[in-house]
């Protein structure tokens, strides 16, 4: 299924992937790293951070895709000075060949982002590989149905698997269920869809729900805290 996707340019210039069986992209058309920054960054790493004041942060992310928001995660690690172990479940790695035609390090221009991102690419699947000291990553290639998570683990869960309509299997209770008891008291659970379905699933599951503004082109965003 998600084989063989093409490279694409969105509108603020950054790439992303589409693929046509799913007739889906990797990010929103109106801006991949625009909306990356705005709803994992900054909704989520950076008001957790603000609100909870912790030294070091351990992030589930559903879907490494192109690898950008673990790339945005390396740069937020090194800029703020606090430690982040990521765990990021991926089951259709993108080719590599396609890892280096993105433009994500270029459009960063920090000093190490090239070599961070071919870091994030290189380093072996199952294994916690230190991207940079501030910055350790073990990415999983499973499906997230048949991947058992630790419980009571995760502050900040990027879930960011394709949209509902196209991949309804990823966003049912049960899975939703799975991911909450992942999470440690105090945690938040951010991603770019603001389905009323959604928002009723996370609210019977225990999670206090916000909905808050989305990235540039739409409307609204969800983070759902875990207390
Ligand atoms: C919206 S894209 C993720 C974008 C990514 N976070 C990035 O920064 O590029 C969704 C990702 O979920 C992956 N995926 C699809 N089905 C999955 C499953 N059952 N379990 C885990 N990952 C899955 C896809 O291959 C794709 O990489």
């Amino acid at each position: 299924m998600e084989r063989d996707p093409k490279l694409i340019t969105t509108e603020d210039g950054s790439h992303s992937l589409f693929v046509p069986d799913l007739k889906e992209t990797y990010h929103s058309f109106h801006g991949a790293l625009q909306e990356s920054r705005h709803v994992f960054i900054e909704k989520g790493l950076s008001d957790y951070n603000e609100k909870f004041n912790t030294i070091s942060i351990q992030v589930l992310e559903i879907g490494l895709g192109t690898g950008l928001n673990a790339l945005l995660t390396a740069e937020w690690a090194q800029v703020n000075q606090v430690a982040v172990e990521m765990i990021s479940i991926e089951a259709y790695p993108i080719p590599s060949d396609m890892v280096t035609k993105l433009n994500y390090p270029a459009l960063l221009g920090k000093d190490h982002a090239d070599e961070w991102f071919q870091s994030i690419h290189g380093t072996p699947w199952e294994t916690r590989s230190e991207i940079h000291p501030l910055f350790h990553l073990r990415k999983v290639n499973s499906k997230l149905e048949s991947y058992p998570l630790p419980s009571q683990q995760f502050q900040v869960i990027f879930f960011d698997a394709f949209a509902p309509n196209k991949q309804a299997e990823l966003w049912e209770l049960d899975i939703l269920g799975k991911i909450y008891n992942s999470q440690a008291t105090n945690s938040y659970f951010v991603t770019y869809c603001a389905k009323g379905q959604l928002k009723r699933d996370l609210k019977s599951l225990g999670y206090e729900v916000e909905t808050l503004e989305g990235s540039p082109g739409k409307k609204e965003m969800v983070r759902a805290v875990k207390y």
